[in-house]
């Protein structure tokens, strides 16, 4: 039997409604918030109330796009979290409303597995390769860097995690003392291509085990631009491109160092790479070409299953369907989860 599912994500700044027949995706609708923009980061207050203005038309336009209409649907799955507590609440409280109006059940999704799964979306009309169990996943977000080991759908374990700042926020926080616009990852992904990635060299970090550390490298790559700066004001706009890429080699080194290690230790080889930092290209590159001299079969998900989307989460959702996984109507939205057990 066909399971129709209906996936919400608000968890952050983007608003997002998709709709899957089993794992293949039907719809899946993105509304970014552009109010951020002006502040340099994302102003929670102004996340939840842009995100009450969007939801209605979003889900409205999945459905749309997916050609089917609300009582059609099986389940509504929704991000209970981690993210900003105040924007999770309306996809919570809206997927609540949904699920007593139309009497289908709700599914909790944690948005860290989502990203995870989004590498187990079908498309309609083209193939996407699929990791095989277990795999390592290096999930790289704007609050997350950790590497699991993902055994089965059900079935992830942390092994290696941020001690201090995530990689994205790294990239985000860099970007922002050399004056370019939120979120800065993407901006510095597209000016690295123009710069020399050896002509700076900033800290990396030593850190036992899988863990990793970004705070060392941000501070050095402060101290760096106030001791230049003190001797040419111009220095950062002179030098854009070529601080932009070496602080990308940088933290894309120290993503892969880990991971590296991770995959002898555990002795798996099929490796994945989530979450919005995904999407960067020295990452990416890095990833591929590691895979190559090391004989990994490398997953890189779609641009745009790399930022936060609702596609991943109604994937999600339908693994814990088939499990019978539901949530009761009293669930509340949670700001951090630490672990992968929902
Ligand atoms: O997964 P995501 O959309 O939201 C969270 O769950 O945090 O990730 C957002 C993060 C931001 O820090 C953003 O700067 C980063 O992903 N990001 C990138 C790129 N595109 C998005 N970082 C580096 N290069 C990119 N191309
Ligand atoms: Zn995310």
């Amino acid at each position: 039997m066909d399971i129709t599912i209906l996936g919400i994500e608000s968890s952050c700044d983007d608003t997002s409604a998709a709709v899957i027949r089993n794992t293949t995706l039907l719809s899946n609708v993105i509304a970014s918030q552009a109010v951020h923009v002006k502040y340099g980061g994302v102003i929670p207050e102004l996340a939840s109330r842009a995100h009450q203005q969007n939801i209605v038309p979003v889900v409205d336009t999945a459905l749309k796009e997916a050609g089917i209409t609300a009582d059609k649907l099986d389940a509504i799955a929704f991000t209970r979290g981690p993210g900003l507590l105040g924007s999770l609440m309306v996809g919570v409280s809206f997927a609540k409303g949904l699920a007593i109006s139309h009497n289908i059940p709700m599914v909790d999704v944690n948005h860290l597995r989502g990203h995870i799964l989004s590498h187990f979306i079908d498309l309609p009309d083209r193939e996407l390769p699929h990791p095989s169990f277990p795999f390592l996943c290096l999930l790289v977000s704007g609050g997350h860097s950790q590497i699991v080991k993902v055994s089965s759908p059900y079935d992830m374990e942390i092994v290696g995690s941020t001690i201090d700042d995530a990689a994205g926020e790294a990239f985000d926080k860099c970007a922002k003392v050399m004056g370019l616009p939120y979120p800065g990852g993407p901006v510095i992904d597209k000016l690295a291509k123009e710069g020399n990635p050896d002509a700076f060299h900033f800290a990396k970090p030593h850190v036992a085990g899988f863990d990793y550390s970004f705070s060392g490298l941000k501070t050095s790559f402060l101290y760096t631009l106030r001791d230049e700066v003190a001797e040419n004001p111009d220095f950062i706009e002179q030098n854009k491109a070529d601080l932009c890429a070496s602080l990308q080699k940088t933290v894309v080194d120290i993503l892969l160092d880990k991971l590296i290690k991770a995959s002898k230790e555990y002795g798996i080889k099929d490796i994945a790479i989530a979450g919005g930092v995904s999407a960067n290209s020295g990452l990416r590159n890095g990833i591929v070409n590691e895979g190559r001299k090391r004989g990994w079969r490398t997953f890189l998900p779609e641009f745009k299953f790399t930022t936060d989307n609702a596609a991943m989460i109604a994937l999600a959702g339908y693994y814990r369907y088939m499990k019978g996984e539901f949530a009761s109507l009293d669930v509340t939205p949670t700001a951090r989860i630490e672990d992968m057990d929902i």
